[in-house]
């Protein structure tokens, strides 16, 4: 297995960049370097290293995007001819080449005997009774409600601080989103869930913020007095405190999350019955192990009992995650050590709150690393300050613009802002700095340098209006 350093880098030149942007790089912001890095790139030898270097320079990495108007006082980037640091990359190596190529060349492109055991060996490693593999999370999320039974009418509770996938399967389904405002470790509040529950209620959905498990002691025994089922959207908690409490668990592998098959997700549940269920949904809703019609022991019979949706995970993806999934404890080591340095190096920045850990008996996926600035009193706006990293050739985000400020979602259930603010607290002065295993310890002090640097020539200053480019929105 390729094991993770945190002080090289890993995946040679398998670059992915993938744009700041709201909240998340969507697939269109994130792309391969080189659409033939597969082929262009395998190999071994002085050509083929040559060739991996000149693949990952993406015109982000030849400083293409510098577009920073510094702020006052900030003298701006000093010059700095090291490669762009982009905001996530995926850790993908030779081996996880080799893996996909070997399932293309094996007949199986599809839904296969890889997807069957990379569910078995999943479920093995949260200790889950079954897992069902599907092609995102949003599908995942969409079918464990659709399998709930969450229709139109209903209500089901979520937090504002989260990706739009989240409370959009939600729509999908005729139901109503009703947010419940986050605490102060940035995950949906048990006081604020209860709040909202009425008959109407039919799941909850804790979102695991940045890989930082939710109160689900709490979240459960509420569920449980009111007979609601919870969902667990563990987009970002791969490697955490493993689930189990929750009736269903929703984990994605998209290209930037801890483990990755490209898009990709996996559903976790302990009640046969349910897995049964998203099963059958997610392939049509035609009856069981219907992959298995292409094989010797297959049938050509089947029946459709449901009108199911197509949301199943390709061997091609399998074949990744599985390597994924072998590399994953050296991965998640490289996170956490890459975090420690983070914490290290920003304890006693005055105007910056280091991410929670949460409590001693909680294990942190740590798939992102969202500081929070206090700008209260300089000429710096959350939107200038990524715009300055950006400058120093640094890319960075913004989890999550709330849903009650998106459009949609203020037009559809009449929210404003003002309706949540600790998330919008949260939100305003949030930014979450790159930390992922091809990482470096010098790129992390490089990022902390910068950060210091860009406040610390932010000066507060007089008669000056604070730029429009900072005007995050919302
Ligand atoms: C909290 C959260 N939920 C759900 C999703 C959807 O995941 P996917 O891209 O696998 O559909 C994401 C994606 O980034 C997310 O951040």
């Amino acid at each position: 297995m390729g094991g993770m350093g945190t002080t090289s880098n890993p995946g040679g030149g398998w670059a992915v960049a993938c744009g700041g942007g709201a909240g998340r790089a969507t697939s269109g912001g994130c792309r391969m370097a080189n659409d033939e890095a597969g082929v262009a790139t395998r190999g071994t030898g002085a050509e083929a290293t040559r060739r991996r270097a000149a693949l990952s320079i993406t015109p982000e990495r030849a400083g293409g995007s510098a577009v920073g108007r510094g702020v006052a006082g900030d003298p701006g980037p000093a010059p700095d001819d090291r490669p762009f640091l982009p905001f996530a990359l995926p850790a993908i190596g030779d081996e996880e080449a080799a893996d996909v190529v070997e399932a293309l060349l094996s007949g199986w492109l599809t839904t296969g005997p890889r997807t069957k055991r990379f569910e078995e060996e999943f479920a093995d490693y949260v200790g889950a009774d079954h897992a069902i593999a599907v092609s995102s999370a949003t599908a995942g999320l969409h079918l464990a409600l659709a399998a709930l039974g969450v229709g139109p009418g209903d209500e089901v509770i979520t937090t504002p601080l989260t990706f739009c996938a989240t409370a959009n399967v939600a729509v999908h389904l005729g139901a109503t989103p009703v947010f419940a405002d986050i605490g102060p470790d940035g995950n949906i509040d048990p006081v604020a869930i209860a709040a909202r529950i009425t008959p109407r209620t039919r799941a909850i959905i804790p979102v695991h913020f940045g890989g930082l498990p939710c109160d689900m002691g709490a979240i459960m025994a509420l569920a449980r007095e009111h007979g609601v089922p919870v969902v667990e959207d563990a987009a970002h908690a791969i490697g955490a405190t493993p689930p189990g409490a929750a009736d269903l668990t929703v984990f994605s592998f998209y290209a930037t999350k801890n483990l990755t098959t490209g898009e990709g997700g996996m559903v976790t549940c302990a009640d046969p019955a349910l897995a049964e269920r998203v099963r059958l949904l997610g392939l049509h809703g035609i009856s069981k192990d219907a992959w298995k019609r292409y094989t010797a022991e297959g049938s050509w019979y089947y029946e459709v009992t449901a009108a199911g949706y197509k949301y199943n995970m390709t061997d091609l993806q399998a074949a990744l995650g599985l390597r994924q999934l072998a590399r994953f404890p050296a991965l998640q080591g490289a996170r956490r050590a890459l975090v420690a340095e983070y914490d290290r190096l920003l304890d006693g920045v005055a105007q910056v709150t280091r991410p929670p850990h949460g409590p001693g008996d909680v294990v942190h996926a740590w798939h992102l690393y969202p500081i929070r600035l206090d700008l209260a009193g300089l000429p710096l706006s959350r939107g200038e300050f990524i715009e300055s990293l950006r400058a120093r050739g640094i890319g960075a985000s913004v989890h999550f613009i709330p849903l009650h400020l998106q459009p949609f979602y203020q037009e559809r259930c009449g929210l404003r802002r003002g309706d949540y603010p600790r998330a919008e607290a949260w939100y305003d002065g949030s930014d979450t700095l790159p930390s992922y295993p091809r990482m470096t310890m010098s790129d992390v002090a490089r990022v902390v340098d910068a950060t210091r640097a860009i406040l610390a020539g932010a000066t507060p200053q007089t008669g000056r209006e604070r730029g429009g480019a900072g005007d995050d929105g919302g």
